[in-house]
């Protein structure tokens, strides 16, 4: 890994550390967004009752259940995120559910801890676009499978695409005396837009070794009740925006925040705040014979 990745790295954790209770704080709300996505993403990397399945960048563990859920008592499911902290609540999370099939790793997703040919199926739920290497992450993942084994991941789509996140990062980084993003730059690696490029995530699989791939747009949909409501989620969870303002004192963070606030309110109506979203999903298979 090169200087540069291990302090992205390091800052990453950090701040998803800092950031880990309100993702969990939300999990109600983000299960609500993702539920389509997540049922898709199971679906599409074709999860069977008794797999292995390995689920890469897991955060919380919200798809974590619904994959232990989905392999049942005679499956497992191993969860890894660079976040202690994250982990330590995906693990209460799992307790509390009563779920026990589920292995629960610290560790980073471009150098998985695990044994090569170990699971029949890997996931990834809005994580491999955050890695600044995604290409490691996708050999990684392809040396954990057992030939014929199955992927899916899912990240944001580009940025007209997904026009809340766009503003928020654009006016984010405006606040902190950052320059705009030019659209060659927007998918710069370990971004939230980094893998929105058409072609590039069908390339990169195929670069890893993965045959069969395929990549599918989802809408989906973040509904809050109020866009204050979608306020205090991104202020308590949203570690790439934090990221940016972290930079800031108080008062400039605030008057960031007070311009966010604007600007988010036009998807605000009188049934609710609505955010668009479109999301990627990959799925793929490692080939029979593979080593
Ligand atoms: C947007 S959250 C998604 C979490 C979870 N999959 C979900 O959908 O609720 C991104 C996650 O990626 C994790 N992450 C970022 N870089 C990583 C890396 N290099 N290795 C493992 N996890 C990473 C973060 O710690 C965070 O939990």
């Amino acid at each position: 890994m090169t200087a540069t990745g291990t302090e992205f790295k390091a800052a990453a954790r950090t701040q998803w550390d800092a950031a880990a209770a309100g993702w969990d704080k939300h999990t109600p709300a983000l299960r609500a967004w993702l539920r389509q996505t997540t049922d898709a993403m199971i679906a599409m990397a074709d999860v069977q009752p008794g797999w292995r399945v390995l689920d890469v960048a897991a955060g919380a563990g919200d798809q974590t259940l619904d994959l232990a859920e989905r392999v049942g008592p005679a499956g497992a499911v191993t969860a890894v995120d660079l976040s202690p902290v994250l982990v330590a609540l995906g693990q209460q999370r799992a307790s509390r559910a009563g779920v026990a099939q589920v292995r629960w790793c610290v560790g980073d997703g471009e150098a998985l801890p695990v044994e090569p040919d170990s699971f029949d199926a890997a996931v990834s739920r809005l994580g491999l676009m955050l890695f600044p290497d995604p290409l490691q992450g996708l050999r990684e993942m392809h040396r954990a499978l057992r030939p014929g084994g199955r992927i899916c991941t899912v990240v944001f789509a580009g940025p007209l695409r997904n026009p809340c996140v766009a503003t928020l990062l654009a006016t984010a980084r405006r606040h902190a005396g950052l320059p705009a993003l030019d659209p060659a730059e927007l998918g710069m690696p370990g971004s939230l837009f980094s893998l929105s490029r058409p072609g590039q995530l069908d390339a990169l699989f195929h670069e890893a070794g993965f045959v069969d791939v395929a990549t599918t747009a989802m809408d989906a949909v973040f509904r809050m009740p109020t866009v204050d409501d979608y306020l205090a989620f991104v202020r308590s969870s949203a570690s790439p925006v934090l990221q940016i303002l972290s930079r800031l004192d108080d008062g400039a963070a605030q008057a960031a925040w007070d311009d966010i606030r604007g600007q988010m309110a036009v998807f605000g109506s009188s049934s609710g705040w609505a955010g668009p979203n479109e999301l990627l999903l990959t799925a793929a298979r490692k080939p029979q014979g593979a080593a």
